[in-house]
């Protein structure tokens, strides 16, 4: 039997988080996956165990005993709340006694002018798209530096280089989170952990529609094209590194 590895994966109920858990699916892993709402993570697990079945029957039989699929275990927490990080760490140890990647993918937009966000958004927005995964990723080095390799992958986004109109908020927390992707990167360089911040444009889930309902959402980036982008990471092991990557729509001007 093949030694199967740990991820866990923040905001998998939907969009971007569940295509991650898909994609690893094929990759050995067993998996904590997370969010706030119970039935769509159930809708995940059904996904991800499809998923890892195809995988299983198409390369090697062995890899799971008669009826088995991945491990799944599933957590709900509100990571707006300031100690959510600790709790969900928490319930990741008592299932869970190593880690192999974390992927820090849970967030929220928001769209309002500056002058119309209240301490409380500021909290709401820093809590979960900030705090949670500085947190999440402290709490779990030490298991990671055991992993060969462990992963780290904070999903950001184009705003964590950019400002636009009505996402103040969005984007200082995604300039926060590149920027303590980037420390803890050097802090970490000389033990087996890969960390790496994934950039994306415009993806097609329910945050966008959330802020654009108007948007035409037939030139934007699926979430499985992301995905892809994870798994190309969780496949590069040897001397090249990769810090960032920055995916774009192919309708947006190159470089930009
Ligand atoms: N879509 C884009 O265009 C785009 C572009 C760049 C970057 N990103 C980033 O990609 C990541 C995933 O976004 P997405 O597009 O896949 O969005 P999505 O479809 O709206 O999914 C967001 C995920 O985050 C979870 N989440 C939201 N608020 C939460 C809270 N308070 N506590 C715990 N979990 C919470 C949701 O779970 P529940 O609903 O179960 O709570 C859901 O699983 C985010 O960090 C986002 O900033 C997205």
């Amino acid at each position: 039997m093949v030694e199967r590895k740990v991820a866990f994966i923040t905001g998998a109920s939907r969009g971007i988080g569940r295509a991650v858990a898909v994609a690893a699916a094929s990759m050995d892993y067993d998996f904590f996956l997370t969010g706030r709402n119970e039935s769509a993570l159930e809708e995940t697990v059904k996904v991800v165990r499809k998923a890892a079945a195809k995988a299983a029957n198409d390369n090697d039989k062995s890899r799971f005993g008669c009826g088995e699929g991945p491990l799944i275990v599933l957590h709900t927490e509100d990571l707006s709340c300031p100690e959510a990080a600790e709790r969900l760490f928490e319930a990741f140890s008592r299932s869970f006694d190593r880690l192999d990647l974390l992927v820090n993918n849970a967030g929220i937009v928001g769209a309002k002018p500056v002058g119309d966000y209240s301490p409380d958004d500021w909290e709401h927005i820093m809590n979960i798209n900030a705090r949670a995964p500085f947190f999440l990723m402290q709490y779990s080095i030490p298991l990671l530096k055991k992993a060969d390799p462990g992963f780290i992958i904070n999903i950001g986004s184009v705003v964590a280089h950019k400002g636009y109109e009505n996402q103040a908020l969005y984007s200082a927390s995604k300039h926060a989170l590149l920027g303590y992707t980037k420390a803890t990167a050097r802090e970490f360089k000389e033990t087996n952990i890969r960390i790496h911040a994934i950039n994306p444009g415009g993806v097609n889930t329910d945050l966008v529609k959330s802020v654009r309902p108007d948007i035409d959402t037939t030139d934007m980036i699926s979430p499985e094209e992301i995905a892809e982008t994870v798994k190309f990471l969780l496949r590069m092991k040897g001397n090249a590194m990769i810090d960032e990557i920055s995916v774009r729509r192919r309708t947006k001007k190159p470089w930009d």
